[in-house]
C-alpha cells in the first residue's frame, strides 16, 4: 500500500530554478520524501538514493514490481564513482563524451546502495542529467537521486508536470513544474559489465553515438534477456511497457484504411500520422507527428498521454522510418503496442 500524501505543485523556471523552490525540494529528498522533477528526458520520481526506506517508498507509489532497478541520478562523475566498486577507464570515455546527458551506465555498486535500488541484483545504473533543475536539485541535496520515471508502472511516461499530477497526485510530496521536458524518451541504458557493453534499453544516445566512442557494442534484439526469476537484466524490456490505455497498431501503409475500418466498427480512434492524408475520416483525432526523429521523439509520450485523455481506444500509428536515430521510438511503438 502507499502512503497517501499532500501533493504540493511548484512552478519553477527550467534555465534558472529558484533557490528557495530548489531548496525545499532537496529538504524533502533529504528527510526521506518524495519529489518529482523534470530531467532533459522524461520526469523523475526522485527520493534519496541512500535510504531504502525513502527508495522504497517510490515502488510503493509507482506500484513498480520490486525486480525493477532503479537508475541514481547523480551531480557529477566523482558522486557516481562513489556508487561503484570499480571505475573503468570506458566509463570515463562515455561520461566525457555524454555527461550531462542521457547515458545510465550500469556498473558492480558499493554496499553504500541500498539492495532495494538494484532490485537485489549486484550493479547500479547512473546518470548526471542535463537539465538545470535536476542538477540544482542533486547540488543542494547533496546526495543522489533514485528516480525511475514519474509514471505508474508500466505506464506512459510523463513529459510535463500535468502528466505526472494525473499519474500521483497523493503520492507524491512535491513536483517541480519546469515545463516540458525536451528530449521525450528516456535515457540510454548501458551494461559495462559485460564485454562488449551491452545496450538494454536504447534512448536518446543512439547506438551509432555509442559506438563511436566504443566501438563494437552489443545491441541484438534477438539476444535480449527477457526470462524471469532473478532481477531482470533490465525490466524496461518487459514486454508491455511505456504503454497507453488504447490498443495500439503501427502500419507501413494504407493507414487510412485502416483507421477508417476501425471507426466502422464503432471504435473511438486516435491517428499519429506522418504522412498527410488526402481523406481523413470524421471523428478520428489525428496528431501530426515530426519526419524528424528528434521532434518526434519528444512529442510521442505526450501524444499517448492526449489521446488516453481524449478516451480513444485504437491508436493507429503511421510506421516511422527505420534508422539508428529511430531505434529508440520504434522500440517504445513496439512495446506500447504489446499485449
Ligand atoms: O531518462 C531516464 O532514464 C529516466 C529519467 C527520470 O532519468 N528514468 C527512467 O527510469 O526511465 P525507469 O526506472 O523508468 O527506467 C530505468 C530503466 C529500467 O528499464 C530499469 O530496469 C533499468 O533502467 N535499470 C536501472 N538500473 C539498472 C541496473 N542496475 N541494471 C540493469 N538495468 C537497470
Ligand atoms: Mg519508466
Amino acid at each position: 500500500m502507499f502512503n497517501p500524501r499532500q501533493t504540493i505543485v511548484r512552478s519553477v523556471s527550467p534555465e534558472h530554478p529558484d533557490a528557495a523552490v530548489i531548496s525545499e525540494a532537496a529538504e524533502i529528498i533529504r528527510r526521506g520524501g518524495l519529489v518529482a522533477f523534470p530531467t532533459e528526458t522524461v520526469y523523475g520520481l526522485g527520493a534519496s538514493a541512500l535510504d531504502g526506506n525513502a527508495v522504497e517508498s517510490i515502488f510503493e507509489a509507482k506500484g513498480r514490481p520490486p525486480t525493477n532497478p532503479i537508475i541514481v541520478h547523480v551531480a557529477s562523475v566523482e558522486a557516481a564513482q562513489h556508487l561503484v566498486l570499480d571505475w573503468p577507464p570506458l566509463a570515463s570515455r562515455l561520461a566525457e563524451r555524454f555527461w550531462p546527458g542521457p547515458l545510465t551506465i550500469v556498473l558492480p555498486k558499493r554496499p553504500i546502495v541500498p539492495n532495494i535500488v538494484s532490485a537485489g541484483g549486484r550493479t547500479v545504473g547512473s546518470r548526471v542529467p542535463a537539465h538545470p533543475v535536476a542538477l540544482a536539485l542533486l547540488q543542494a541535496a547533496q546526495i543522489p537521486i533514485a528516480a525511475p520515471s514519474a509514471n505508474r508502472s508500466s505506464e506512459v511516461s510523463p513529459t510535463t508536470a500535468e502528466h505526472v499530477q494525473k499519474a500521483l497526485d497523493g503520492r507524491v510530496d512535491l513536483i517541480l513544474d519546469g515545463g516540458p521536458t525536451a528530449g521525450g524518451l528516456e535515457s540510454t541504458v548501458l551494461d559495462l559489465t559485460v564485454d562488449p557493453p551491452r545496450v538494454l534499453r536504447p534512448g536518446l544516445v543512439t547506438i551509432a553515438q555509442l559506438e563511436a566512442v566504443l566501438g563494437a557494442i552489443d545491441w541484438n534484439e534477438a539476444s535480449r534477456d527477457r526470462t524471469g526469476g532473478g532481477p531482470a537484466r533490465s525490466p524496461g524490456l518487459m514486454e508491455r511497457h511505456y504503454a497507453p490505455r488504447a490498443k495500439l497498431q503501427c502500419v507501413d501503409r494504407k493507414s487510412a484504411a485502416v483507421v477508417q475500418e476501425l471507426l466502422t466498427l464503432g471504435n473511438r480512434v486516435g491517428w499519429l500520422r506522418l504522412r498527410p492524408a488526402a481523406d481523413v475520416p470524421e471523428g478520428i483525432v489525428v496528431i501530426d507527428m515530426s519526419s524528424d526523429a528528434d521532434a518526434y521523439a519528444a512529442r510521442l509520450y505526450a501524444a499517448f498521454h492526449e489521446l488516453d485523455d481524449a478516451g480513444v481506444n485504437q491508436i493507429v500509428v503511421d510506421l516511422p522510418p527505420q534508422g539508428d536515430a529511430w531505434l529508440a521510438i520504434h522500440d517504445r511503438l513496439r512495446r506500447a503496442s504489446a499485449n
